[in-house]
């Protein structure tokens, strides 16, 4: 450990976050920081990339293929501030051409947000192998294949983050529903731990959060 002050505590009684205090300077001290962030198309991407963007850190942002997304109307007014990347999560080698077009960069923050729920809605059991497959893919390998390809981009001092999801709980399960959805945040809660037990000697800071229920896209679908 490099003795830097770590504070570990838990969001929605599950998602296990470790956290240096240089998660502060993420949010005060922010003079020409820089982001990747993984998945900006819209929703809470697109909110983080607008809250980064307007407290002056200079932002990459990935969407998905050629199409024109709510990112690229964010960027229109931002100038060299903002850069639009590609990449699909679930493709290896797209992550792997990612890494090379951004060889040189470095990032103070690696944020991986891109996620997807199941649909239709229903218990683990009636979801089709596919389905599970999908979501699972994108939402618990994709985000560890990610850090492990992008994280010598993070500076040393810097932070890598996950976007969870409070329904990825265990101990708050009392309802069911969601459930490849919540299984898939469950796994992927359980592999950041692995990585972060795997590099215990990295000081960089790690974190896994969850935030509130705050898409309306998902209102009654999938809060989180
Ligand atoms: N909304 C909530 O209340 C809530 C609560 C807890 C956790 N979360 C988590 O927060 C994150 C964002 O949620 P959201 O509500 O903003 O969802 P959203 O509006 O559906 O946006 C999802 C984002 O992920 C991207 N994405 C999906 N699959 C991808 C892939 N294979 N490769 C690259 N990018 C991909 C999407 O890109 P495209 O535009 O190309 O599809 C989009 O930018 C997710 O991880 C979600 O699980 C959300």
């Amino acid at each position: 450990m490099d003795g830097a002050p770590r504070v570990g505590f838990r969001v929605s009684g599950l998602t296990e976050i470790v956290i240096r205090t240089t998660i502060v300077v993420m949010t005060t001290n922010n003079s020409a920081r820089r982001v990747l962030l993984i998945g900006a198309s819209r929703g809470l991407g697109l909110a983080l990339a607008q809250e980064w963007l307007r407290g002056g850190w200079q932002v990459v942002g990935t969407v998905r293929g050629a199409a024109a997304t709510p990112l690229h109307e964010l960027a229109d007014g931002h100038g060299a501030d903002i850069e639009i990347e590609t990449v699909d999560v679930t493709v290896p080698e797209q992550i792997a051409a990612l890494r090379e077009r951004l060889a040189g960069r470095t990032f103070d923050l690696l944020f991986v947000n891109a996620g997807v729920t199941n649909e239709p809605e229903g218990t683990v059991a009636e979801a089709s192998t596919e389905e599970f497959v999908r979501v699972m893919v994108t939402n618990a390998l994709s985000p560890l294949r990610v850090i492990e390809a992008l994280a010598d981009l993070v500076t040393p001092t810097g932070t890598i983050g996950v976007m969870s999801s409070g329904q990825g709980s265990v101990a708050n399960n009392e309802t069911g529903g969601h459930e490849v959805y919540r299984g898939s945040k469950a796994a992927l809660n359980t592999f950041v731990r692995s990585y972060a037990a795997r590099h215990r000697e990295d000081a960089r800071t790690l974190v896994l959060m969850a935030p509130a229920g705050c898409a309306p896209r998902w209102a009654g679908r999938a809060p989180g």
